[in-house]
């Protein structure tokens, strides 16, 4: 037995049959019970579903209330805008399909807040129509039935499921076969613990038989981290430096590090110490990552020629070089230390 057949036959053992949008093929009804769905489980969904229809048991009825009454009803379920697309989507139904809720998949898509899963589950509830869904649990299915690599909403990888989502529908039980997908990703491929014993397609899962189902479906991969540059400047008189303390809020806050330089630098050394420069030289720059960021740093060592009298200045402290290696410096602020130490 394929896939689809065998999903089928568990659907009908051990799917969900008795979901109050089930008793009916009201698309009306198929409809609001997807969008509420679309973010929401089935046990939160029941009882909105109930009072929403039953305050708004018709298109028409719905299309005539106000938005403020339908997003009365809507209350606690989160994320307005499905409750705001529902009621516009049926005021376009009621203008453009004369209150019937259309069949066409092209009209179902064209209504605001259905998208191409939630239109083919529509249109296969409602009109027993073949069309793909590849909503968020059906990915994951899809992702470990068939060691599918790569995240899944990445549109190269995305492509790959909606074709593998056609290929596998069935020729009959569109209905049945649908539901089934949607209940195996709920109630046993779940994301975490799924339930692998009880899944029709237990022998020929890929990523059981690799051993990946915990890694599959690959996370969404983390935004690449933004750079950023920094010029950190060894001052230096003899064997002493110049050290400045870190403000508390930011990185490295409360230590003591370089003097950072903003702009031209000689105005900065000018602004640091007094004294414009006798030399400078730059030492080999390196990348440093933090959690939020890389940082590009770019040291720079400048000689004095005298040593400026900066006690006054709260905060910027002289230290005998090999001390302030040793001193509560961050570790990259260390690293150049030692090279200039070497100079
Ligand atoms: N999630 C989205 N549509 C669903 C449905 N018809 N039954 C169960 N879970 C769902």
């Amino acid at each position: 037995m394929d896939f689809s057949q065998r999903i089928i036959a568990w659907q009908h053992q051990h799917g969900r049959h008795n979901l109050p949008w089930q008793t009916s093929r009201d698309p009306y009804r198929i409809w609001i019970s997807e969008i509420m769905l679309q973010q929401t489980q089935v046990g939160t969904v029941i009882p909105y579903f109930e009072r929403f229809i039953g305050r708004f048991p018709t298109i028409v009825q719905l299309a005539r209330a106000s938005e403020e009454e339908v997003l009365t009803y809507w209350a606690g379920l989160g994320y307005y805008a499905r409750g705001r697309n529902l009621h516009r989507a049926a005021k376009i139904v009621v203008e453009q399909h004369a209150g019937v809720f259309p069949s066409a998949i092209d009209d179902i898509l064209s209504l605001p807040g259905i998208g191409r899963s939630t239109a083919a589950a529509i249109s296969a509830f409602a009109f027993g129509q073949r069309h793909a869904i590849l909503d968020g649990n059906v990915k994951r299915v899809f992702a470990r039935a068939f060691a599918i690599d790569g995240w899944t909403s990445d549109k190269k990888v995305e492509d790959r499921l909606w074709q593998l989502s056609e290929s596998l529908l069935p020729r009959t039980g569109i209905e049945a076969y649908t539901q089934a997908l949607m209940d195996l990703g709920a109630m046993v491929c779940t994301r975490s613990k799924p339930k692998c014993n009880q899944c029709p397609f237990v022998g020929d899962c890929m990523a059981l038989r690799d051993n990946r189902v915990v890694e599959l479906p690959v996370p969404r991969p983390r935004k690449p981290l933004p750079e950023r540059s920094a010029t950190l400047l060894v001052i230096r008189h003899g064997h002493d430096v110049l050290l400045k303390k870190r403000p508390a809020p930011g990185i490295w806050g409360g230590l003591w590090s370089l003097p950072e330089a903003e702009g031209e630098l000689n105005a900065a050394c000018m602004q640091l110490t007094g004294q414009a420069p006798t030399s400078i030289e730059k030492l080999a720059g390196f990348r440093h990552t933090f959690t939020h960021f890389h940082l590009a740093v770019q040291p720079i060592m400048l000689t004095l020629k005298k040593l400026p009298d900066i006690t006054a200045e709260p905060g910027s402290i002289w230290m005998e070089i090999n001390d302030a290696i040793e001193a509560a410096i961050p570790k990259p602020v260390k690293s150049i230390l030692q090279v200039a130490a070497k100079c």
